[in-house]
C-alpha cells in the first residue's frame, strides 16, 4: 500500500555533508521524495514538532539540537513508506543500529542520530501537515 511519511535530515547530518547520501538511500529503497524543504527550526518549531516528548528529560536538549542548524524536511512516498523508512534509518541509538542503516553510517549517539522518520500513520499525518500544505506536495 502506497503511503507517505515525514523524514528530517537533522543538523548533524547536514553539517557533515550527508544530505546527498541520505536522499540517495531513500530513492534506492523506493521512497520517492514528493516534497522537500530546507530550513532552520526555531526552538518553538522544534518544541511543537516534538510535543509528544514534552515530558521526557531529553526534550529541551533535543529541541536545542534540532534548532542548532539547517535541516532538510521531506515527504517520502512509496509502498509501506513508514516502516520502510524506519528500517532504513535503523535503531534510534546509532550504537544499536544495524549495519547498512543511515543511523549506523551517520549518527553519533542517541540524540545526534542523523535522521527522523514518522513512527505511525497518525504521526505521519500530523508531521507532514506540520511542515507542508497539501498544495506543496506533488504526486
Ligand atoms: P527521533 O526519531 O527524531 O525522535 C525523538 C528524538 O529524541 C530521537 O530521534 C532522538 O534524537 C531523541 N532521543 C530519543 N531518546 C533519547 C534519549 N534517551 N536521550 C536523548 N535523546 C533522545
Amino acid at each position: 500500500m502506497s503511503e507517505r511519511t515525514l523524514a528530517i535530515i537533522k543538523p548533524d547530518a547536514v553539517k557533515k555533508n550527508a544530505i546527498g547520501d541520505i536522499i540517495a538511500r531513500y530513492e534506492k529503497a523506493g521512497l520517492k521524495p514528493v516534497a522537500i524543504r530546507m530550513m532552520q527550526f526555531s526552538k518553538a518549531t522544534a518544541e511543537g514538532f516534538y510535543v509528544v516528548h514534552k515530558a521526557r528529560p531529553f526534550f529541551d536538549s533535543l529541541c536545542t539540537f534540532m534548532s542548532s542548524g539547517p535541516v532538510v524536511v521531506l515527504v517520502l512516498q512509496g509502498d509501506n513508506a513508514i516502516k520502510k523508512n524506519r528500517d532504513l534509518m535503523g535503531a534510534t541509538d546509532p550504537a544499536k543500529a544495524e549495519a547498512g542503516t543511515i543511523r549506523k553510517a551517520h549518527g553519533a549517539n542517541i540524540e545526534f542520530n542523523a535522521v527522523h522518520g514518522s513512527d505511525s500513520p497518525e504521526t505521519a499525518k500530523f508531521e507532514i501537515a506540520y511542515f507542508f500544505p497539501q498544495t506543496d506536495i506533488v504526486g
